[in-house]
């Protein structure tokens, strides 16, 4: 079991910035990554379909025997987890709960506010686990919908980008918070503008690396963690073209080879 691959899954591309973490953080662990590209984006559509999707995405994972499930995306750790955890035999970890236990323990003034897909704070997912965790911290949302496109076309600090940001967060920062999650997988690589637009005072929590550190918990906690001490080795499948998934993917591995295969879920 120990030197089975750890499984990782996305709407698209943008997970690989939780796989570049579990990477840095576990430099010998195998990893088989699966992009939806074809079905992307899964932040507007409805529970139903990310659970279709999920299952079969978990499915196809478990044929190639992975020893645990990263659900990279935020989406669909917000709508499929329960669903996902009740049916799978493996660990499955979501980015929402280390997500959430990270901003509880470092606000300061209990105030922490929230981006994400439409998906995501329509669920609210992350208002539920934040308030499970302590009830009596204050939570607020904002969905930013148009980041992620903003992201994918590699507008990362163009002037449009600073101005949609500008908008989205109005509200949010005469909240007084001073933790803000970026709980979308494409978040992270604009961090630098967000930072800027909420000031340094306000802390910006990244799922991507709490998320890494709670599998390597669960790994080490049921005796999963491999010992082996070669260099890891990597896969990608999408449901789309591969060509945009390498070209694109570089955005967010840095110039990490890229061995991408494409898959056909629905006729599986
Ligand atoms: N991966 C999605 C998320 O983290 C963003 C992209 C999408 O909408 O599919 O919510």
């Amino acid at each position: 079991m120990k030197d089975m691959p750890i499984g990782i899954f996305d709407s698209g591309l943008g997970g690989l910035t939780v796989m570049s973490q579990i990477m840095k953080l576990m430099p010998c662990e195998d990893i088989i990554y699966f992009g939806d590209t074809a079905r992307v984006p899964y932040g507007s559509k409805s529970q139903e379909s990310i659970i279709k999707y999920s299952m079969q995405i978990a499915s196809f994972l478990l044929e190639k025997k992975v020893k645990i499930i990263v659900v990279a995306c935020n989406t669909a750790s917000a709508l499929a987890l329960p669903s996902l955890r009740k049916k799978l035999s493996v660990p499955v970890i979501g980015v929402i709960e280390p997500g959430a236990k990270y901003a509880v323990n470092a606000t300061r003034n209990g105030r922490i506010g929230i981006i994400g897909t439409e998906g995501t704070i329509n669920s609210s997912s992350y208002v539920k686990e934040i308030k499970r965790i302590d009830i009596k911290k204050k939570a607020f949302t904002q969905a930013c919908p148009l980041f992620v496109p903003l992201v994918e076309e590699g507008w990362l600090s163009h002037p449009i980008t600073y101005l949609i940001i500008e908008e989205y967060l109005k509200a949010l920062t005469k909240k007084n918070i001073d933790t803000l999650i970026l709980g979308c997988t494409h978040y992270p690589l604009i961090k630098k503008a967000i930072q800027k637009k909420v000031g340094k005072k306000t802390e910006l929590v990244d799922s991507a690396s709490a998320t890494a550190g709670e599998v390597l918990k669960i790994l080490k906690k049921d005796g999963l963690k491999s010992e082996r001490q070669r260099k890891a080795r990597y896969q990608f499948f999408v449901s789309d073209s591969p060509k945009k998934f390498q070209h694109v993917g570089q955005r967010f591995l840095g110039k990490l080879p890229m061995w991408v295969k494409k898959i056909n879920l629905e006729e599986k």
